[in-house]
């Protein structure tokens, strides 16, 4: 398989633990022809790695994509217990949609190893990792082969939170805090590195309005999107009390298609790993308070209309 992309699409990797939100990621960077997934990296979060692994392998196959080759990587974080969110969503992790098991197998090589391996093979600044969940497995990318971050164009992940707040603890976002060590390693990793936090999701809520023009669609993609995404609204819903949930991690990609649609700040982020009170929070230094060095693109501001109008734009595209 080659890691080569083609002069005009953006090579891209995405590191992944799905996930309804996931999946809708996963399913709109398919559908985009001006992206290239070079593959797709599964991680424990949401749900263990066998559930997350799985999962990949059933989107592809669902987007008609088999041909994306899906690598299992870590099953926990480097130095602390996994925590999953079957409550958020559900025991499968893309619960809602009547997917069955894919045809296709994982790939035999380890995630991390594919990744290393990749990204050296490529030219300086040139792959675009994109992950979603818990930042176990590119922090170990980055761990064994530091060398590997001058072949990265630039990391662009959801996660953190500032203004906002956390939705794990107080001051923790669910990526950030599975893995707060694997975080702070990509934030100092020395590659361009753009987050999406709850700032930002929190600020761009579905409707029932668009779930229902997706399951409109008629295809069995807007189908299983529909159903996903019903049943991964409702816990927001409840939780918040507002008229939808947000919608996280497509917003990653949505941001390499459209950086026009967001507006942030390039600024100093910490994560804090060790206060028990405030573990996980990702530190943003908005205000130039510090003379710690800007290491992240963080973003905050999102078109909203923009962003949902894109993403029926490509699950529109998919069988
Ligand atoms: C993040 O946590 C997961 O539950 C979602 O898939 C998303 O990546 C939001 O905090
Ligand atoms: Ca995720």
């Amino acid at each position: 398989m080659s890691p080569l992309p083609t002069r005009d699409t953006r090579p891209i990797i995405i590191d992944t633990d799905p996930g309804q939100d996931d999946a809708i990621a996963i399913l709109a960077a398919l559908a985009a022809p001006e992206l290239h997934v070079l593959g797709i990296t599964a991680v424990a979060g949401n749900v263990p790695l066998e559930l997350t692994a799985r999962n990949a392998l059933i989107l592809v196959e669902l987007a008609g994509r088999p041909d994306v080759p899906v690598f299992a990587g870590c099953d926990r974080p480097r130095r602390r217990e996994l925590l999953t969110a079957e409550h958020v969503h559900g025991k499968t992790g893309i619960d809602g949609a009547s997917l069955a098991d894919a045809t296709t197998a994982l790939q035999p090589q380890h995630a991390v190893d594919w990744m290393i391996e990749t990204l050296l093979a490529a030219g300086e600044r040139e792959i675009t990792i994109c992950p979603v969940g818990p930042m176990t497995n590119v922090a170990a990318v980055l761990e064994t082969a530091p060398e590997t971050a001058r072949h990265i164009r630039e990391i662009v992940c959801m996660g953190g939170g500032f203004f906002n707040g956390g939705n794990t603890t107080p001051t923790a976002e669910f990526n950030v805090f599975v893995d707060p060590e694997a975080a702070q390693i990509v934030l100092h990793c020395g590659a361009p590195v753009t987050m999406l936090p709850l700032d930002v999701t929190h600020k761009a809520l579905m409707t029932d309005a668009w779930i229902t023009q997706v399951r409109e669609l008629g295809s069995r993609t807007g189908a299983a999107a529909a159903g996903m995404l019903d049943f991964y609204e409702r816990f927001d819903v409840d939780k918040y009390g507002t008229f939808g949930g947000p919608l996280h991690d497509p917003h990653v990609i949505a941001y390499l298609l459209r950086p026009d649609f967001y507006r942030g700040r390039h600024c100093n982020v910490e994560v804090e790993t060790e206060s028990p009170l405030t573990l996980g929070m990702t530190v943003v230094d908005w205000w130039s308070v510090t003379d710690r060095p800007a290491n992240c693109q963080f973003i905050t501001e999102v078109d909203s209309d923009g962003f949902y109008h894109l993403m029926m734009g490509l699950l529109s595209r998919l069988p």
